[in-house]
This record gives C-alpha cells, structure tokens and sequence, in this order.
C-alpha cells in the first residue's frame, strides 16, 4: 500500500484526499495516516492540509521497493523487483533468482555491493547509498550466439534513460560503456547460463555512478560521476526507472529481428568512437584502425590504414582511443 499511496502522490498534481486513498485500498483514515507518517520517517516531505488532503513536495535519494515499484512503469522490465540493502552482487542474485524460477524481466537492485563484478574478473567498486547497482535477468527464445548483443540494447537503453532521466548527453564507447566527457560513467557485465543451442537465461548488471564523489585512486583519472559532472545530488530511482522504460522498448525493437537492425542508427549516433582513430586490442595483433560505426550485428566497422573494412566482434577485442580512455 506504501507504494501505492507514493505513486497516487507522485502522480497527482493536487492534494489527494485522505478518503480517496481510504477508498481505493478499503482502510480506515488511520491505516492512511499511519502510512503516510512512514513515508515521513523514510524521508519523504509529505504536506497534510485539513480539508484538502496530502500533497508530497519532495522525495528522498532512496531506492527502497516501495520508491522502485511506484516509478517504475513498465510492463514487464523491472516490474517484479528485488531490493537489498546490502548484497555480494546484484549478477550472482539475479543469477540465482534466475535458477529458482525467477520471471523475465526480474530487477535485483542493491544500496551496497561488497563483492561487486566488473569484466574481465574485475572489481566494481560499490559503496553504500551512492550509486546504482542493478542486474536484469532475461529469458531470451534466441539462440546463444546472439546474447551478446543484449549488452549493446542494455548500453543504449542506459544511455537513452540517463538522457532522459537528467538531461545529459552520455555517450556509449563500444561496445557498452557510458561515458561522459571522456570518463566512464556506467560500465555493464552480461553474463549467461546456456545449454549448447538453448539460453536458460541472461542477467545484464549494470552499475551506474550517480553521487560518488571520491573515485578510488585507481579510476581517477578515466571514470566520473553524475553528482561530479552536474555537481548537485542526482536521485537514482527515476534513472533506473527510465533505464527499465528504454530497455523494454529497444528489447522488443531487438526480437523483431533478433539483431540490432531497429536501434543502429541511434546507438551509432550516440557512439563516441565514431570517426575516431582507435586501437584495436585484446585479439591476434594490435593495430590503429578508424572507427565508422556498428553494424546490425553490434560489431564495430574499423577501417585499417592500409583500406580494408573489417569487423570487430565484442566478445574478443577492446578499444581504446588513441589518444585516452575514449
Ligand atoms: C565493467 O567492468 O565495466 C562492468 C561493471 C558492471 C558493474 C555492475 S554493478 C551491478 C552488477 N553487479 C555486479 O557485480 N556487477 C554489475
């Protein structure tokens, strides 16, 4: 009821009456009182007004299941949610969420990560109350060759939400980092439980920094945060509740056609790569190459010095710009 009486708040312009929140859930005005005096110790700055009713004037930065699931409207990403205040990693409970039945679609959503993933058997660090850890698990009937690209309609749904959610224009540094002026701002791990010809599922974690403001030394210098580049707090649930809005609609958008035919001309356009000079590293050799774009099958088009066109597959090399982290 919590969280539904937040989302009638949130939704509402004017005051909402005492009896009409008694009468869509059939309580007494105590039970609403009650309730809203919760919402008031989580933070929440609710106005009563005898005769008029209660009217919310500001939220907290929380990311409790209640401020989740009354922001979060899609039909079916991130509709069921799981909220911990503390947890290893959002990738292993989604992954065991995912073993247990768990339904498409399902959102494991951490304030605090302590063994937080990044790729390549990184760490991600994932400190209390500052940032966004969530992981998604998807039940894809595609074959397993191309999940990967999932991580590519996650990099732009992520990028198309925080745009939408703050305003910002991220770019995507292919194949699924966000990054903002220049530094790193989301990084994403997909990881997936397979037969030979059959997904049993895929979870998509995605970490976003929103208000840290002491980067660990080691990142310094390549990653950034919200709160540093806007240098205000920024409030996490409606990031995460525009990232499950775009993701949902670029997912379908990818089924049609199972590749990335529908959103290559948006995720090009939001490339920062694109008609850059790049490194190629990570496979057989390492070589300077130019970058032009995606193709539908989310590999990156580089031009090599001596003309020829070739395409870089995600899974086995990383780019780095010439001339930085971008
Ligand atoms: C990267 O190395 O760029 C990927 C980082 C992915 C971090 C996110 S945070 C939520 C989810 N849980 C994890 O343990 N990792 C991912």
């Amino acid at each position: 009821m919590k969280a539904e009486i937040l989302k009638m708040l949130r939704e509402s312009d004017d005051y909402v009456s005492g009896q009409q929140i008694c009468e869509k859930f059939g309580v007494s005005r105590t039970a609403v009182w009650k309730a809203i005096n919760q919402l008031k110790e989580d933070g929440y700055e609710v106005e009563a007004v005898r005769n008029r009713g209660y009217h919310m004037i500001d939220s907290p930065d929380v990311i409790t299941l209640e401020e989740l699931t009354s922001q979060i409207d899609t039909v079916w990403a991130g509709k069921l949610v799981y909220y911990y205040d503390e947890t290893d990693s959002t990738n292993i409970r989604a992954k065991r969420l995912g073993e247990e039945g768990a339904p498409h679609g399902t959102l494991a959503v951490a304030d605090q990560q302590n063994a937080g993933r990044g790729r390549r058997g990184r760490g991600w660090e994932s400190p209390k109350g500052c940032s966004i850890y969530m992981s998604i698990l998807l039940r894809p009937e595609i074959p397993p060759v191309k999940a990967p690209m999932l991580t590519l309609v996650m990099a732009l749904s992520a990028a198309e939400g925080l745009k939408e959610s703050t305003g910002l224009d991220a770019g995507i540094k292919w194949p699924n980092d966000i990054v903002l002026n220049g530094k790193k701002l989301v990084g994403i791990l997909t990881e997936m439980s397979t037969e030979i010809d059959y997904i049993n599922h895929v979870v998509i974690g995605v970490g976003i920094n929103v208000n840290m403001t002491d980067l660990p030394e080691e990142i310094k210098g390549k990653a950034t945060s919200l709160r540093l580049e806007m240098g205000q707090v920024v409030k996490r649930s409606p990031i995460i509740a525009a990232v499950m809005r775009n993701f949902e609609k670029n997912y379908s958008l990818f089924l049609e056609t199972q590749n990335l035919e529908k959103m290559q001309e948006k995720y090009n356009s939001l490339l920062v790569n694109r008609e850059k000079e790049v490194r190629i590293l990570g496979g057989k050799e390492e070589y300077n190459a130019y970058a032009l774009g995606v193709n539908k099958e989310g590999e990156l088009l580089v031009r090599r010095e001596d003309g020829t066109t070739e395409a870089v597959y995600a899974g086995e090399v990383s780019v780095r710009g010439i001339y930085g982290y971008v």
